[in-house]
């Protein structure tokens, strides 16, 4: 990506590194909250790296040693109608983007993740945190409820009774705990996060592009089909490798015993 193409962006900055694409949400005096010109640029964003062949994929982050996502801009709420907020989550879905996004993406957690912030999290396809991070679903302090995911996906990633509680209480919990029940993949010391993070981003890209958005898809499923089905539809997308000149290559490497070159085809 160009230095123009990243510097159109008001709230996010992006950084490529090898290649993954660092994407980091930049209002840290308002603890990267976010407002809609942020989920508006990150999905449009995420719209001209979904062609861009030279990243494979993408790190999401914010900026500030404090806060991951604060959540949505509350600012925002005041004044908003029924049909306004619906609008918000639904033609700017920056959450769906992510789900959808035909490549890894891996949500890299430096501070409080909370509301949307954790939904963000959560449509992402791995979370890596730091030590100092913390997670919650606070809305029901502001009389409200999770609204991009939370009551979905958490639930559907950390089982009924974990999501119900941290639902119900809106409480806080610290990156420890959140590794306990499964939210986070990772946690590191605030220092190593990065390093880390990047490792595990390089290792996946160095993968073949097609498997990974086939993988991605694939078991995306899981949740969202009966198992039957589920397993119906990893049989077509295992047999539709077969028809990828990846998967000549990757197995004819092995056979030769050398490192495959993908082609994302
Ligand atoms: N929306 C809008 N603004 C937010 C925000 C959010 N979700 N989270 C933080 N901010 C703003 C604060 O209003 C403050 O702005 P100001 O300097 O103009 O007053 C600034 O960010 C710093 O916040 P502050 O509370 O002073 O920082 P802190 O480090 O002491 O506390 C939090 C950080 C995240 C614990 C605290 O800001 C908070 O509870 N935020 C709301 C979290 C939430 O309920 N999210 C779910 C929304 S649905």
């Amino acid at each position: 990506m160009s230095q123009a193409m990243s510097q159109k962006y008001e709230t996010l900055l992006f950084e490529k590194r090898d290649r993954v694409g660092v994407v980091t949400i930049n209002r840290p005096e308002k603890r990267n909250a976010l407002n809609i010109k942020t989920r508006e640029e990150g999905a449009a964003l995420l719209e001209e790296l979904r062609n861009d062949d030279s990243v494979g994929v993408v790190v999401i982050t914010g900026a500030g040693d404090k806060a991951f996502i604060a959540g949505a801009d509350i600012a925002e709420f005041a004044g908003r109608t029924a049909m306004m907020q619906r609008d918000v989550m639904t033609a700017r879905s920056l959450f769906t983007a992510i789900d959808t996004f035909p490549k890894p993406v891996i949500a890299m957690i430096n501070g409080y993740c909370l509301g949307g912030g954790c939904e963000l999290a959560l449509a992402c396809d791995l979370r890596i945190a730091s030590e100092t991070a913390s997670f919650g679903q606070p809305e029901i302090n502001l009389g409200i409820i999770p609204g991009g995911g939370g009551t979905q996906r958490l639930t559907r990633l950390v089982g009924e009774g974990k999501a119900m509680e941290m639902i119900l209480t809106g409480e806080i919990i610290d990156a420890r705990t959140a590794f306990d029940i499964g939210l986070v993949n990772h946690v590191l010391p605030a220092g190593e996060l990065v390093a880390k993070t990047m490792e595990i981003a390089n290792r996946i890209a160095d993968k073949s592009p097609i498997a990974l958005r086939l993988a991605k898809e694939a078991v995306k499923l899981a949740s969202r089909s009966t198992l039957d089905e589920g397993l119906r539809r990893e049989v077509e997308l295992f047999s539709l490798c077969f028809s990828t000149e990846d998967k000549d290559e990757g197995v004819g490497a092995f056979l030769e015993k050398r490192k495959p070159t993908w082609k994302g085809r």
